[in-house]
């Protein structure tokens, strides 16, 4: 197998990923962070024979086939253009761009480069989502109607460990990300399942800040959930979250086709329900089957061993493999953007209470034309540069200043 020389940018999120490219047969030749917690962490991994980089100009002219690109989650795009234009495969973790004018530049340096891009979404590999897949796949749902996915995860307003990884200063895109834009791990998996394209979005917040004033709590959105629906390219329609904090913590999915419909079911782990009725149930099957899904696959226990639930070994995988075999990539630029475009613009919508947008096809020249200016984003810029749009569906909320202390004391402490 073609050892794959690759190099990390980013290495809270990309040490994540060190074992699943080891094991994948990758060479980590190179790895880049600017912070030295981070540097230092992967050094202690890594150990000798991997170059290590502050600087990314420095890093981006070493020798490599390919990238993985785990920095800031609304600053891909630049650096994926550049390894794009330098022949080198990306694999991006998401978004693919944080802006509109970002998503039409990306699609045109995809187009123009001999090198792949794939986004670095892992949660369709989860267990119950290839199983999802598999299903859907299989045709016995029929023609599918509807799909939701839930990416759910409410946190602990006391605990320090999670701003100390992954918040590490007031101006951090966590804390300015707007609901509808973490959007991939809800839609990727029905996406990915169905084969069906949103073409228009729209989204209401469900504004609820926290109240407790000795909670840690630095974000500027005040919005607990938005809930998006969009109209597809084949008639069907989708309902889904962003990063949601309501309820007790899941990632849920549930596909609906003409004859039955598929679900894991929250709260009880990885269980599938799947349900047919009387007239439509395939001969060997129940119109009710609850069961665990399988992986069935040659490195179930290498899987096992990694993160969100196997999804990051497995998407490591698929992405050696497409340089590997010179695949088409299940993830490509147009996939990548869309789910950019529905963030974007579905974040557009819940300020506007709902009004619906048209999402682009980034194929065409004339779509890319309408958006290629719109830079507008909620985000800190790399350069220090004030967010241009709101991240909050009540534009006026801020955290209370008790909280913001809590926070401040909870990054002091960081080690
Ligand atoms: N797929 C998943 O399950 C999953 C899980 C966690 C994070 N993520 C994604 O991974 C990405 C990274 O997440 P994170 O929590 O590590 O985010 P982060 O923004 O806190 O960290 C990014 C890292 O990149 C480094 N970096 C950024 N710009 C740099 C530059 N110009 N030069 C050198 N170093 C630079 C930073 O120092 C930092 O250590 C995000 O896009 C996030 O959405 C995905």
């Amino acid at each position: 197998m073609k050892q794959i020389k690759i190099g990390v940018f980013g290495c809270n999120r990309g040490g994540d990923y060190f074992r699943s490219l080891l094991a994948n047969n990758a060479d980590i030749v190179a790895v880049c962070d600017k912070d030295d917690f981070w540097l230092n962490k992967a050094k202690e991994r890594l150990g000798d024979g991997v170059a290590y980089y502050e600087s990314f100009d420095e890093f981006i002219e070493h020798p490599m086939d390919a990238v993985l690109l785990a920095n800031h989650f609304n600053e891909h795009a630049p650096y994926a253009i550049r390894f794009l234009e330098k022949g080198v495969h990306v694999l991006s973790e998401c978004t693919a761009a944080g802006t509109m004018a970002e998503c039409v530049a990306l699609v045109r340096a995809a187009e123009k480069s001999k090198a792949k891009y794939m986004l670095c979404e892992n949660y369709p590999f989860m267990k119950f989502n290839r199983e999802i897949k598999r299903v859907c796949d299989e045709g016995t749902l029929g023609k599918i109607l509807y799909a939701e996915g839930e990416y759910n995860h409410p946190g602990d307003g006391q605990d320090k460990s999670f701003p100390q990884r992954y918040v590490p200063y007031a101006t951090h895109w966590r804390y300015f990300l707007p609901a509808t834009y973490y959007v991939t791990h809800s839609l990727a998996p029905i996406m990915y399942a169905t084969g069906a394209n949103p073409i228009r979005v729209t989204a209401m917040p469900v504004y609820a800040p926290n109240q407790n004033p000795n909670d840690i709590v630095g974000t500027h959105n005040g919005d607990a959930a938005a809930i998006i629906t969009t109209l597809n390219d084949d008639d069907s329609v989708f309902r889904f979250t962003g990063c949601a904090t309501f309820g007790a913590h899941h990632n849920a999915y549930r596909v609906c086709g003409t004859e039955g419909q598929i679900e894991n079911l929250r709260g009880m782990d990885e269980k599938i329900m799947l349900r047919y009725n009387k007239w439509s149930k395939p001969a060997e099957m129940e119109t009710a089957n609850l069961y665990d899904p399988q992986w069935n696959h040659k490195d179930e226990d290498l899987i096992v061993k990694e993160g969100h639930g196997g999804g990051d070994f497995l998407v490591i995988q698929e992405f050696l493999n497409c340089i590997r075999q010179d695949k088409k990539p299940p993830f490509d630029v147009y996939f990548a953007t869309r789910m950019s475009a529905v963030a974007i613009l579905g974040g557009r919508s819940m300020m506007e209470r709902g009004v619906p947008y048209d999402i682009p096809d980034f194929s065409k020249e004339e779509d890319r034309k309408k958006w290629e200016n719109d830079t507008a984003s909620p985000c800190y810029g790399p350069n220090g540069e004030e967010p241009t749009l709101p991240c909050c569906s009540h534009p006026d909320y801020k955290p209370m200043e008790s909280q913001l202390n809590r926070y401040y004391e909870a990054i002091n402490e960081r080690k």
